[in-house]
């Protein structure tokens, strides 16, 4: 599959485009959805059944995608034509064998899933290869590695395991007295128990974007920016676009630009940075749609879900229309139990306001279980219409 010569099979039949979708949570549900309006034959994997995307998917597979022979037998039983990884915890040392062995395209590239479900891989490409401007950071892999590395940046910092995601294991140190619990928090929150973490200088930004990009076969498209908040290191609300310098907003793309073409492929990147004054620092990116890119529902023609299945099938993305201010609002449940929803109808009352309702099948603790988005004549009033909607939305958890 390549330029212009796309050609797309019916599902289930010898002629079916496959995509084996690597996590199949909320987002992988959306792009699942999207992969299916044009004809293509969706397998989700999952480390547990009935996941959202396995709903919407023609088949679906139970496994432990950080088991490098599980992960082979299903590529194996499945032939898949394209590979899309929606998490990071995967053993991607297969993936980079099936690329290299041209059995399957991996989105954006093998390459690209290794150096992002790492800390250390995609913060050494960006500020010692690429030279961007990021917080200061350093690797330590004991406690008492931490306590120098902790004096060395100064206070406050922050430490995060470097496998991990959606905020776990991370927290901030203000004192001496925090390094040993934010050692165990990291220690603990790590995938894979490793013991490497990384400590960054505590940036004080004014505000942290997602500048979404796509590189597809006709080039790069830089969506508009995407302001959020985050608690605990998980996103609660986004809206788009976020008010920016036209310096800040130049500078973002550039190191968008310059990042995203480091890692190479096609497909959708949530590229994170921290914005202050007219300095922006990059953070992350995720190499596939972004979790404060569910905004995309409202406010885009082409949801960032959309552009994805676009991207990784080699098709063109010639334009994208801005619909207008919007933002989403995360919703979680807790507790434990079925998600159980009541107030949908008033959640959608309010005009263009529409929500996901994820089919989470149980919540332990806490999770996110649906988003509500919503476009308005500003962000701020497109930000109190989703919080309204979210806040409409009552979520009884049902022991079966
Ligand atoms: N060095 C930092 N300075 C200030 N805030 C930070 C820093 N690193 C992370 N954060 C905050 O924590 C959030 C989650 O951190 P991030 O590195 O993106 O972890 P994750 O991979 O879990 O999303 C960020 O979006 C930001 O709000
Ligand atoms: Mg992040």
């Amino acid at each position: 599959m390549s330029d212009a010569s796309v050609r797309l099979g019916t599902p289930s039949t010898s002629t079916a485009t496959r995509a084996l979708l690597l996590g199949a949570g909320e987002l992988g549900k959306e792009v699942a959805i999207e992969l299916t309006r044009l004809g293509v034959e969706v397998i989700a994997v999952d480390r547990y059944a009935g996941a959202p995307a396995m709903q919407v998917a023609h088949r679906w597979h139970e496994v432990d995608m950080l088991n490098p022979a599980a992960l082979r037998a299903v590529i194996d039983a499945e032939r898949p034509h394209v590979i899309i990884p929606e998490i990071e915890a995967i053993a991607t040392s297969v993936l980079a064998e099936v690329e290299a062995a041209g059995e399957a395209r991996v989105v954006p590239t093998a390459r690209a899933t290794m150096l992002t479900m790492d800390r250390e891989g995609i913060r050494r490409l960006a500020a010692e290869d690429l030279g961007l401007p990021t917080s200061p950071y350093l690797f330590v892999e004991s406690r008492d590695a931490l306590g120098v590395a902790v004096e060395r940046l100064g206070y406050p910092c922050v430490v995060k395991p470097v496998m991990s995601s959606s905020g776990k294991g991370q927290s901030v140190i203000r004192t001496a007295e925090d390094v040993d619990a934010a050692w165990i928090a990291a220690v603990e929150g790590g995938r894979a128990g490793g013991t490497r973490v990384i400590v960054e200088g505590f940036v004080d930004f004014d505000y942290e974007i997602t500048q979404l990009t796509v590189r597809h076969r006709d080039g790069v498209s830089l969506l508009a920016p995407i302001g959020h908040t985050q608690v605990d290191g998980d996103y609660r609300e986004s809206w788009q676009p976020q008010a920016m310098s036209d310096a800040a907003r130049f500078r973002a793309q550039e190191i968008a630009e310059r990042v995203t073409e480091a890692l190479g492929g096609w497909g959708v990147f949530g590229v994170e940075l921290f914005v202050r004054g007219d300095e922006v620092l990059f953070s992350e990116v995720s190499p596939r749609p972004h979790d404060t890119g569910l905004v995309t529902l409202a406010s885009q023609d082409l949801s960032e879900f959309a552009l994805h299945a676009r991207a990784v099938l080699g098709l063109p993305i010639s334009s994208v229309s801005f619909l207008g201010p919007s933002a989403s609002c995360a919703v979680l449940a807790e507790g434990t139990g079925v998600p159980v929803f009541a107030g949908v109808g008033e959640a959608l009352a309010a005009p263009h306001t529409d929500v996901r309702l994820f089919g989470k099948p149980r919540v332990d603790g806490r999770r996110r279980v649906a988003v509500t988005v919503a476009r308005a004549g500003s962000t701020d009033e497109a930000r109190a219409r989703a919080r309204a909607a979210a806040a409409a939305l009552r979520i009884e958890l049902v022991e079966e």
